[in-house]
């Protein structure tokens, strides 16, 4: 399979008058070059769906509306307002972040890649749309949808399992930025990128007949699109059980422990969780006796993981607490199910809480 390194030929041009008219214009996080906006949509949707960011993006802005603000929040706010977004080391570093932009650059964003790539939490593709969108920079992004769409329109067949084979690619997409006295056109080029993988250049259903690069596309060309990008070696996934205590006082408040600083739902308040009911029981000090009741089970999937949520229902009398000597105390609260919650929890807890809330949980589901 023959592949090209295209120089300033269509593929800019074509792209940017498709942006412009067929594009996403009404995201909260466009229209703006404000790069404290971006940086933080870019962030929120590192790992995660438009759809839910739009829930998360203008609560956040609104509780700290500049660098400023979110540099001098307690770590525990930010991570309460990320609650139920994941990948909540995200959250830490937007908050490292912050606190470096205001002591290191008084609270002005740098407009290199470099200098942006060196902060907390900001890759290379999140520096590359920042820089772009904000400086209107000629750097591309690079994130698994620009991938497929330059991979596909350059027929790039090599395998991107390996890294000399990506850097490869990246060269392709490099080469097919729009020209130097072209640079106005990066925001709507990089938003094309975007918009382009994620509403036409899919991985399953490529809509070929309505893209504006059908002409040049050589998977298209040569009816390749299903066989590029090509990877061979998959993520490996696991599955895991995770047996959750819900302790259950006679007012109704559950208890939730703050979870160890650094691996999975870190710092985040959560049930107390143990690989097997014996081991969770053991450590609560309960019995697998009537008082025990186990609600239907769910899956939680993370980038590399399905945990299985087991979650098991105690009532507790009113003096009960749990024990933590023989593991570390990071603390907890007794927390009303359906009250207001000022505490970062992870999805299924919100979840489970959630369905407590309603009523419909005990013994039945949730
Ligand atoms: N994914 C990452 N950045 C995005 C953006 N600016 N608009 C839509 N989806 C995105």
């Amino acid at each position: 399979m023959t592949d090209r390194i295209e120089a300033a030929g269509p593929f800019a041009g074509r792209l940017v008058a498709w942006q412009r008219l067929h594009g996403r214009h009404d995201l909260p996080w466009q229209q703006t070059a404000d790069p404290y906006r971006v940086w933080l949509s870019e962030v929120m949707l590192q790992q995660t769906q438009v759809v839910t960011v739009l829930g998360y993006f203008d609560r956040f802005l609104q509780r700290f509306p500049d660098v400023f603000s979110l540099a001098d929040a307690p770590p525990d706010d930010v991570l309460a307002l990320w609650s139920g977004l994941g990948y909540y080391s995200r959250a830490r570093n937007l908050h490292r972040c912050a606190q470096v932009i205001v002591n290191r650059y008084g609270g002005t964003f740098p407009s290199d890649v470099a200098s942006l790539q060196a902060l907390p939490g900001i890759g290379p593709s999140t520096a590359a749309a920042i820089a772009a969108f904000c400086f209107s920079q000629r750097v591309t992004i690079f994130d698994g949808n620009v991938k497929r769409v330059v991979a596909r329109y350059t027929g790039f067949a090599d395998d991107l399992s390996v890294r000399a084979n990506e850097l490869s690619l990246l060269a392709h997409a490099n080469a097919l930025l729009p020209p130097p006295d072209r640079q106005v056109d990066m925001p709507a080029y990089t938003q094309g990128l975007m918009d382009l993988g994620a509403t036409l250049c899919t991985r399953h259903q490529p809509r070929c007949q309505v893209c504006p690069l059908q002409q040049d596309c050589l998977a298209n060309l040569t009816q390749r699109q299903q066989a590029l990008p090509c990877k061979t070696k998959r993520l490996v996934r696991k599955t895991q059980d995770w047996f959750v205590l819900i302790a259950i006082r006679p007012d109704g408040a559950v208890w939730l422990m703050r979870r160890p600083p650094t691996g999975i739902w870190a710092s985040l308040y959560a049930f107390p969780v143990a690989a097997s009911l014996g081991t969770l029981l053991a450590q609560a000090r309960l019995q697998d006796g009537e008082k025990v009741s186990h609600l239907p089970s769910f899956t939680h999937s993370l980038t590399h993981l399905d945990m299985v949520i087991r979650p098991v229902c105690v009532a507790v009398q009113p003096g009960w607490s749990f024990p933590t000597d023989d593991q570390p105390a990071h603390g907890g609260e007794w927390v009303q199910p359906g009250g207001e919650l000022s505490l970062g929890v992870p999805v299924p807890v919100k979840r489970l809480m959630a369905g407590l809330a309603s009523g419909v949980e005990r013994g039945s589901r949730v």
